[in-house]
C-alpha cells in the first residue's frame, strides 16, 4: 500500500479555507497553519494540528498547499523568519494557489528547487464556497513528475484537474480568465449607475441584468451582491481583483500585448482600494463608482 502524503495548509482565507474544509472533509486532516491565528482555530476539531509557524507546518510535511493573498504573503511565507522553505524536507512539494505573476511563480520554483524543493502552481476557477463543496476547477502547471506525485491532493482540490505544461501557464491562465471577470464588474458598476442616474429603478435594473442574456453566472452573482449591499462579506475582495487585473497588463506587455480595456478596469479598482474599498467584495466597485462618478478627483480615469 502506498503510504498517504501528508498535507499541510498555509492561508486560511476564503479559498484557502475553503480547500482546507475541503480536504478535511476527504480525510486528509491537514496541518494548517494562518497568519491571524483565528482562522486556523476553527480547525482545531479536524486538522492534524495547528501549527506555530510555516515552518513549523513543514514539520513531517510532504505536501504544502499555499493559498495567499499576494506576492508578499508568498515571498515572506516560504523565505521569510520561520519560513516554509527552509523547513521542508528535500522532496517535498509546494502546492501554490495563489494568484501570482507567471514571473514571479517561475522565479519562486527556481529559487524552491535550488533547496531541493518542487513546486506545482495550481490555480483555481471557483469561489470559496465552491472550493469548500470540492466545486472548484484546478489548472496545474510545473514539472511533470512533481505532478504525478502530489495528484492525489490535486484531485482532491476540485472536481475537474487540467494540466497546462510548463511553470507560469497555470498563472497566465488564471490572469486570463480573472480578467474578464474585472472589466465585467467594472462593466457592470459603469451600467448600473447611468440607469441609476437616469432614473431607473435599481432593484429591477440590477434583476433584469441578472436575467439577461448580457450577463454570466458571475455577473448575476454580482447583481444579487449589488441587490442586497453585502459587500461586507467578500468571497473575492476587491483588492485582490485589482492585483489580478495589474498583474495581468504587467504580464501581457511582457508579450508586447496591450490590454487597453483591461488597464482602465484595474484604474478603477486601484481607485476603489485607495479610497478605502479594497476589502469589500469586488461588487463593491459600484460603490466606487457611484461615488466618483467614474473619475477621480485627480482628473484620472
Ligand atoms: N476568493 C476567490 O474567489 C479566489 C479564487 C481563486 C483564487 N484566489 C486567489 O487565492 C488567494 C487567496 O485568496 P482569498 O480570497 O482566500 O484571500 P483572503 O480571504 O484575503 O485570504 C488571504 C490569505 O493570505 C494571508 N496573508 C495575506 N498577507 C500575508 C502575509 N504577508 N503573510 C502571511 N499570510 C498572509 C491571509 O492571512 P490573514 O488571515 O492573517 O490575513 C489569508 O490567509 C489570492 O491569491 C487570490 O487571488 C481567490
Amino acid at each position: 500500500m502506498t503510504k498517504k502524503l501528508t498535507v499541510a495548509c498555509l492561508g486560511l482565507g476564503g479559498m484557502g479555507g475553503g480547500l482546507a474544509d475541503r480536504l478535511c472533509e476527504l480525510g486528509w486532516a491537514p496541518v494548517v497553519w494562518n497568519r491571524s491565528a483565528g482562522r486556523a482555530a476553527v480547525f482545531a476539531e479536524v486538522a492534524a494540528r495547528i501549527a506555530s509557524t510555516p515552518a513549523d507546518a513543514a514539520d513531517g510535511t510532504d505536501v504544502a498547499l499555499l493559498s495567499l493573498a499576494d506576492e508578499t504573503a508568498v515571498e515572506e511565507v516560504l523565505f521569510g523568519p520561520d519560513g516554509l522553505a527552509g523547513a521542508l524536507k528535500p522532496g517535498a512539494v509546494v502546492i501554490d494557489a495563489s494568484t501570482v505573476t507567471p514571473s514571479f511563480s517561475r522565479n519562486t520554483t527556481r529559487r524552491l528547487a535550488e533547496l531541493g524543493i518542487d513546486r506545482v502552481e495550481a490555480n483555481v476557477i471557483a469561489n470559496p464556497a465552491q472550493a469548500r463543496s470540492g466545486d472548484a476547477r484546478v489548472f496545474a502547471a510545473g514539472d511533470p513528475a512533481a505532478i504525478e506525485r502530489v495528484r492525489p491532493v490535486l484531485v482532491a482540490m476540485g472536481r475537474q484537474l487540467v494540466e497546462l505544461g510548463g511553470t507560469g501557464r497555470a498563472a497566465t491562465m488564471k490572469l486570463v480568465l480573472n480578467s474578464l471577470l474585472g472589466v465585467q464588474l467594472t462593466a457592470l458598476a459603469e451600467a448600473v449607475s447611468y440607469g441609476v442616474q437616469a432614473g431607473l429603478d435599481r432593484d429591477l435594473l440590477l434583476r433584469t441584468i441578472a436575467e439577461s442574456a448580457f450577463s454570466s453566472p458571475v455577473m448575476a452573482y454580482r447583481c444579487g451582491v449589488m441587490r442586497e449591499e453585502r459587500y461586507d462579506r467578500p468571497t473575492f475582495r476587491a483588492e485582490l481583483m485589482e492585483k489580478d487585473l495589474r498583474f495581468a497588463v504587467a504580464d501581457a506587455a511582457s508579450y508586447g500585448v496591450a490590454l487597453p480595456v483591461i488597464t482602465t478596469a484595474d484604474q478603477r479598482y486601484q481607485a476603489a482600494v485607495e479610497d478605502g474599498r479594497g476589502g469589500l467584495d469586488a461588487a463593491a466597485i459600484l460603490l466606487q463608482q457611484l461615488a466618483d462618478g467614474g473619475v477621480r478627483n485627480d482628473g484620472r480615469a
